[in-house]
């Protein structure tokens, strides 16, 4: 019941995503992950999509845990509403265990070949998302405080924390 509240809450927030405004990769690990592009670009008015893809320098791996947080930007930015982590490959076996999570991998899962579970032994694509497609698995409009957002997440090999992709976006 408490991770349905979850999950309706995070809806809500996602809903109202109208703009995605930037998105930065770093790799804190240069012998374990190279950022090889990370970038939004829009073709059109109607057409924007997300790219990125990190290199792993040290395949395969078997323990992947990511912690994703979001915030919202007063003077500058502040932890607000969400802040969960996830072990990846447990995840991947078995994705509705955990539904917060579900939902944010089925966001980008079809774009993407991280869509198997350890030992993941590949680069970390993420091919051309539709920004619109993200915009679009919710269709309704709810109110929530608009502002500047950040996603972030921080993604753990072996328990130390190697890689960081942030998402910023408006919400109207
Ligand atoms: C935007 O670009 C896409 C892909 O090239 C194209 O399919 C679409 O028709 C374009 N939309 C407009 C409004 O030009
Ligand atoms: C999320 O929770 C972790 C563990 O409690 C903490 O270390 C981290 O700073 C939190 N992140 C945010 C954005 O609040
Ligand atoms: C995983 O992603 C790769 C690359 O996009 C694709 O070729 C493959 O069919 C996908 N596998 C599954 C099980 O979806």
């Amino acid at each position: 019941m408490g991770s349905l509240v979850y999950l309706i809450q995070l809806l809500f927030f996602l809903f109202l995503v109208e703009k995605f405004t930037n998105i930065k990769c770093t790799s804190l690990d240069p012998e374990f992950a190279h950022v090889d592009h990370c970038y939004l670009k829009s073709v059109n008015r109607t057409y924007k999509y997300l790219s990125l893809r990190v290199n792993l320098l040290q395949k395969p791996v078997s323990r992947i845990k990511v912690n994703a947080a979001t915030w919202k930007r007063y003077n500058g930015y502040k932890p607000s509403l969400y802040n969960f982590t996830v072990d990846a490959c447990k995840f991947i076996k078995n994705p509705k265990s955990n539904p917060v999570a579900h939902y944010i991998y089925r966001l980008f899962k079809d774009y993407s070949n991280v869509n198997y579970t350890c030992p993941f032994n590949d680069d970390a694509i993420v091919e051309k998302l539709p920004i619109s497609f993200v915009n679009n698995q919710v269709t309704s409009v709810l109110p929530v405080p608009s502002g500047d957002y950040l996603f972030s997440s921080h993604w753990y090999f072996y328990d130390i924390k190697r890689v960081t992709i942030n998402v910023y976006m408006t919400i109207f």
